[in-house]
């Protein structure tokens, strides 16, 4: 991948200093309250706050150009209330949004008068987000204008640490957009599996790859049965970032590494099914977790497990009614072949129990019911453990990927007997997403576990369609805040600025 994301940099600047620095466009978050100086922006944000040319509310912009006292030629104020992290993302996604027609290469964005914390974590997310371009696979990219965010802040040293991380998270969410976005023929099983060996050329990286024969040796029966109906191989990817001591429990990410999602014989519709490019979101994000822990090195050890294959149907394809042997000796009837990411993922559980982990998180892109429950806000989150759903929900809310618990009561899983095997891959159309979690929770009975349904919130269709790179930042702070004060880059979020700089 060419170096797809812009540069950031941090420094320690008040709002006269910003002023003064050498940008294509200068923005400014003007929050509620706000006291200007007596330097010449200062007066000029006075005046127009009192006009009400200029408004605190976020999403309002007021933009100028050649402003007297402002070396950069672009200058862009924009309001956001009482400036906390929602409100920092949203002032600053309006701002670089309404710049995006500029030809602004250089932005210095000025965050001097928010006391929070999480604003520049929020600024570098957002700036990065709003500016985003996908040109793999176009004949004649037009890349991203913005190419350099300098961020001002009060005291850059205190910032540094949640600066550097924002940035590293930025790298593994635009790493996951990137294999998301990219077609099924330019994201096969086989070219995931060798993304995940160039990232495992970073220090303390490791990965191997299984294909069919493989596969087939350790039974994995469900995984393979979805696979049977495509001429691209499979392929289960085991990744490992080891930065913590040796011997110590990892934490196991299971990603969902659908390529193509036809349905197989239980085909899907035309409309949108171009959409189903979509269904490795999960496996995206894991290869976008390991990017940014390659950069962050924190102190903990993670595997990063994806089973990847097409699901197409085709004479050697699975069919409804079929009983398959998954890899923990449970047997499967498939019902319908377009519930396939259930299968791949209850062979992963499985074979995750052999790593003895702390605990483990599968992430896929598993149920159009889901999308029905939830919408694109928040992702469903399954956990038959108390205290890792609260680090995950914790997670959520930190880094402003948002999930929400949903239920595993026993009786969703009364849908899924079968008088032909010990389970069946369907249950009704009722509660679809959490049927489907039911048929995972099957094969999680040996670890804490977790499963995040991500269908709603790991792209956006219509008009904007496209990866969003969730949930890289959510699975990184719940990773990250497992890491204590151990890793070299951890930060310990909750604790005040002041608490922090004596620590
Ligand atoms: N990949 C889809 C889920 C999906 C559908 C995500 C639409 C986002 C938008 C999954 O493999 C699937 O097809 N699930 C079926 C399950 C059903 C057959 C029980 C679904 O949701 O319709
Ligand atoms: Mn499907
Ligand atoms: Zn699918």
């Amino acid at each position: 991948m060419k170096d797809p994301i812009m540069n950031f940099d941090l420094k320690s600047l008040d709002l006269a200093q910003a002023a003064s620095h050498k940008g294509d466009a200068l923005l400014v978050l003007v929050p509620e309250g706000f006291k200007p100086g007596q330097d010449e922006l200062g007066r000029l944000i006075a005046a127009a706050l009192k006009s009400g040319d200029l408004q605190t509310k976020t999403g309002k912009l007021l933009m100028g150009y050649l402003a007297s006292g402002v070396t950069s030629p672009r200058l862009v104020l924009a309001g956001c209330d009482e400036g906390t992290p929602r409100q920092v993302r949203q002032a600053v996604a309006a701002a670089v949004g309404a710049l995006r027609s500029s030809p602004c290469r250089k932005l210095v964005l000025c965050l001097s008068a928010l006391a929070h914390d999480d604003a520049v974590r929020m600024a570098v997310q957002a700036a990065a987000d709003a500016s985003y371009v996908y040109t793999t696979t176009k004949s004649k990219p037009e890349p991203r204008t913005l190419e350099q965010v300098t961020i001002g802040v009060a005291d850059a040293a205190l910032s540094r640490p949640g600066f550097e991380r924002a940035v590293a998270a930025v790298r593994g969410v635009e790493y996951a957009k990137e294999w998301a976005n990219r077609p099924g023929n330019h994201a096969t099983p086989t070219m995931l599996a060798d993304a995940a060996r160039r990232l495992a050329k970073a220090p303390h990286l490791q990965c191997t790859v299984m294909g069919p024969k493989q596969v087939a040796k350790l039974g994995m029966g469900a995984f393979l049965a979805v696979a049977q109906g495509s001429h691209e191989e499979l392929r289960f990817i085991e990744l490992r970032y080891n930065g913590g001591a040796k011997g110590e429990a990892p934490t196991v990410l299971i990603g969902k590494g659908i390529s193509f999602d036809s349905g197989g014989i239980s085909i899907k519709p035309a409309a949108e099914m171009d959409e189903m490019k979509f269904d490795m979101c999960g496996a995206a994000s894991v290869l976008g977790v390991f990017r940014a822990l390659a950069e962050l090195k924190p102190a903990i050890n993670v595997v990063g497990l994806i089973a990847s294959c097409e699901n197409l149907p085709d004479g050697k394809a699975v069919k409804p009614g079929d009983v398959v042997t998954s890899m923990n000796g449970q047997t499967i009837e498939i019902l319908n072949t377009d519930a396939e990411g259930r299968l791949v993922l209850c062979d992963a559980l499985t074979y995750a129990e052999r790593l003895k982990p702390k605990a483990v998180v599968d992430i896929a892109t598993l149920t159009g019911a889901c999308v029905i429950a939830l919408g694109g806000v928040r992702s469903g989150m399954f956990s038959s453990h108390d205290d890792l759903a609260a680090a995950l929900l914790a997670a959520g809310e930190s880094a402003q990927d948002l999930c929400w618990r949903m239920p595993l009561d026993d009786e969703y899983g009364e849908g899924l007997k079968t008088h032909f095997a010990d389970v069946a891959n369907v249950g009704g159309r009722p509660g679809g997403a959490i049927t489907a979690a039911k048929f995972l929770q099957r094969f999680a009975d040996k670890f804490p576990w977790a499963h995040l349904d991500i269908a709603g919130t790991a792209w956006k269709g219509g008009a904007a369609k496209g990866a969003t790179g969730r949930p890289v930042p959510l699975l990184l702070d719940f990773l990250l805040a497992g890491a204590g004060g151990g890793a070299a880059t951890s930060v310990a979020k909750k604790a005040p600025a002041r608490a922090r700089r004596k620590a």
